[in-house]
């Protein structure tokens, strides 16, 4: 069921059920976090694979501490400028955190997220939110909603609508597991400009199947149930034919525009929303040009090459 009550949300929560729950970058699958059975659940309601570990959501500093055993410096300073935003922390976690929580890591990812309803709701939890987004594992993540309705709404007793997500791509992942040098394990909402303006330089580390050491994040992920082509300038996709669902940005016409005014925002908020529509399409085919590959391009091309493998 679909609906605005926190308290609604809380009481399923209270009970070790799950509620999915708006956020600024995409909806999340949430649960108690510190509930092994709870956790548990998450996975099997999404058919993830036990080794992809969930991050953790916060609503305050005070559970940082009791989630984390050591906040270097660096971190702190991220969190205190981005924070609540979409950043999350890959930190040495406290024997608080249950081990299916991390899929056995002896580190865990901490966000706190900016959404006024999930941070309203959080506040009103004696636990902090286990949440991967809630999609069922390798489709593409929602972004209403009424797409987690669609996918999940038979395994789940409520979904918490907080309207469209406003980034509508996850959570840049940031790893402190060298402290002196901190990494980038996946591009998302924060630049690598923005953490590097605050931070100095850090290294970056994007998981794929070749490079184990960082958790889940395969190689095909966001993808749509068909055949999916991708090309590298929007011109490029006049030479389809009709049977072909095509996904551009700038002045020609597609069969979706991700912004005709060529804005990087605009394109990162429409882009899952435009693959589940190609999905639902009667075309049987689709094709999708890269962007312009700076800023939160650099998150989007990511996606559009995870959603193309
Ligand atoms: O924006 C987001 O981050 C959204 C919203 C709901 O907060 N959540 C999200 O969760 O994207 P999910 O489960 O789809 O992606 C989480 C990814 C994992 O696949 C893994 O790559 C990484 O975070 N991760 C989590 N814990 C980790 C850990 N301890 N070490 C390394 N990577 C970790
Ligand atoms: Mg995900």
């Amino acid at each position: 069921m679909i609906g605005t009550d926190v308290s609604v949300a809380k009481k399923f929560l209270n009970s070790g059920q799950l509620v999915a729950i708006p956020t600024e970058t995409v909806y999340g699958l949430a649960g108690n976090a510190l509930q092994e059975s709870t956790v548990l659940s998450i996975f099997k309601a999404k058919n993830r694979p036990s080794f992809d570990p969930l991050i953790v959501h916060i609503s305050s500093t005070d559970w940082l501490t009791k989630l984390a055993s050591e906040v270097p410096t660096k971190a702190k300073v991220l969190m205190d400028a981005i924070w609540p935003g979409p950043l999350t922390f890959i930190l040495p976690k406290t024997d608080l955190v249950p081990d299916i929580v991390t899929s056995g890591l002896s580190y865990v990812g901490i966000r706190m997220p900016r959404h006024p309803v999930t941070l309203s709701l959080l506040k009103n939890l004696d636990y902090p939110l286990a949440a991967p987004s809630a999609n069922p594992f390798s489709y593409v993540s929602p972004t209403t909603a009424q797409h987690v309705e669609d996918q999940l709404g038979k395994k789940i007793p409520y979904i918490l609508d907080g309207g469209d997500s406003t980034i509508g791509l996850e959570s840049t992942i940031i790893s402190f597991e060298n402290p002196q040098k901190p990494s980038i394990l996946r591009f998302g909402g924060i630049t690598q400009n923005e953490i590097e303006s605050l931070i100095g330089p850090v290294s970056i580390s994007l998981s794929n199947n070749s490079n184990p050491s960082a958790p889940g994040q395969l190689d095909k992920h966001y993808a749509t149930t068909k055949k999916t082509y991708l090309v590298n300038q929007p011109y490029e996709l006049l030479r389809f034919n009709v049977n072909v669902f095509c996904i551009g940005y700038g002045e020609a016409l597609f069969e979706y525009n991700l912004s005709p005014t060529e804005n990087l925002d605009e394109m990162a908020q429409q882009l899952f929303k435009a693959l589940r529509l190609a999905d639902d399409s009667d075309k049987t085919e689709v094709a999708i040009s890269l962007v312009p590959d700076d800023g939160i391009g650099k998150a989007i091309n990511d996606r559009i090459r995870r959603a193309c493998h």
